[in-house]
């Protein structure tokens, strides 16, 4: 068996003797073993865009599984996607799946005829984002929801935001959008929830959810504003709209990084966001008091399956011809999916 230290030298040696051939993408909430190898590090938007300008051979994706496929679709035939750990899923992702949603818009024309333009959050299967990109709609970050959700509006009545009800809901709040026009889509009863009269719903929020991100509470917020009430609370807008509204900044993972950065020594904050980078912005920040928003931290289980080993094993696998995981869209969904990533990329 391999030592720690001798797995990182095999992936120095791996990452030396592929040179400008291979490229590894590393979402901030990756582990340390993982992001000390990554060529770049961004927020899913980021990701998505150093993938789209890699003309590597090899791009082993340190994300999860809808950020590979991401990957797989912005780059060319030959440019082969690696998912280091197929586990590596998303429980938000998996909260629509293309058949509840062809029901769920076959019931919503129903009601609202050809009103709606349908968006999804990145953080779904490629099969939706075909769905959206062949109506007209568009993929968003959680960085460019804002410029999204209002572009969506240029184009129609009404929009249908997927899969999670959060970014959804804080977003189209934040544009205005009062809570009695929003309606949800619920996928397990085929059902729309909401009592007034239809003709006034102006989004329709999927119901999914981060379940990384809704263990920050408003509980987690009266605790410190109780026992710290200097420090300030940023959290993640994949947060319940009570937690976003309760705290004093929300944006995306980016946007908390450069809040962080920017913050002058001795600032306190408390951050709503997991656990891996909640972390590395304690360690990169000692100048400042910082914890996460719920003492017990909040570790997404899907992205800590990118671990050393599996990075390597994805490594050797390239190095020695027989690539394990590939992660490959069919060209049918690819060509719409597409259209909804470029409309974003084009916005963003
Ligand atoms: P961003 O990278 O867009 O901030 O999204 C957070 C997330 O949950 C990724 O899975
Ligand atoms: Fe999915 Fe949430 Fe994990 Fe992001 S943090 S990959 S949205 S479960």
């Amino acid at each position: 068996d391999m030592s720690r230290e001798e797995m990182r030298e095999r992936v120095l040696e791996i990452k030396r003797k592929l040179g400008a051939d291979l490229f590894i993408p590393g979402h901030h909430y990756q582990k340390d073993e993982v992001i000390e190898f990554a060529d770049a590090t961004g927020d899913s938007l980021q990701l998505a865009q150093a993938a789209a300008n890699t003309t590597a051979s090899f791009i082993v994706f340190c994300g999860v599984h809808f950020m590979a496929e991401t990957a797989d679709i912005l780059t060319k035939e030959n440019q082969v996607v690696i998912l280091p750990d197929l586990r590596a899923g998303c429980s938000m992702a998996d909260m629509a799946d293309i058949h509840q949603t062809e029901r769920a818009w076959e019931k919503l024309q129903q009601i609202f005829g050809d009103t709606m333009l349908p968006l999804t959050y990145v953080n779904s299967t490629a099969a939706i984002k075909a769905f959206c990109g062949e109506r007209g709609g568009a993929t968003v970050t959680s960085s460019n929801a804002h410029k999204m959700v209002s572009w969506a509006f240029t184009q129609k009545e009404r929009i249908l935001f997927l899969p999670d009800q959060h970014l959804g809901r804080n977003t189209a709040f934040d544009l205005g959008i009062p809570l009695e026009e929003m309606a949800v889509w619920n996928p397990i009863t085929d059902e729309l929830e909401f009592s007034g009269d239809p003709s006034t719903v102006k989004v329709i929020l999927w119901k999914g959810h981060c379940s990384v991100h809704e263990k920050f509470t408003v509980d987690n917020i009266r605790q410190i504003r109780t026992e710290k009430p200097d420090m300030s609370i940023i959290v993640h807008p994949e947060c319940t709209r009570e937690v976003v509204e309760q705290s004093d900044l929300a944006g995306s993972t980016k946007y908390i990084i450069d809040m962080i950065n920017g913050a002058p020594s001795g600032s306190k904050w408390a951050i709503g966001t997991e656990m891996n980078l909640v972390n590395r912005i304690i360690q990169a920040h000692q100048d400042k008091e910082i914890v996460s928003l719920n003492p017990n931290m909040c570790p997404c289980l899907t992205m800590n399956r990118i671990d050393l080993p599996h990075l390597l094993w994805a490594l050797e696998s390239i190095e020695e011809g027989n690539v394990i995981n590939r992660i490959s869209v069919e060209d049918a969904v690819a060509k719409n999916a597409v259209f909804a990533l470029e409309r974003m990329l084009a916005n963003a």
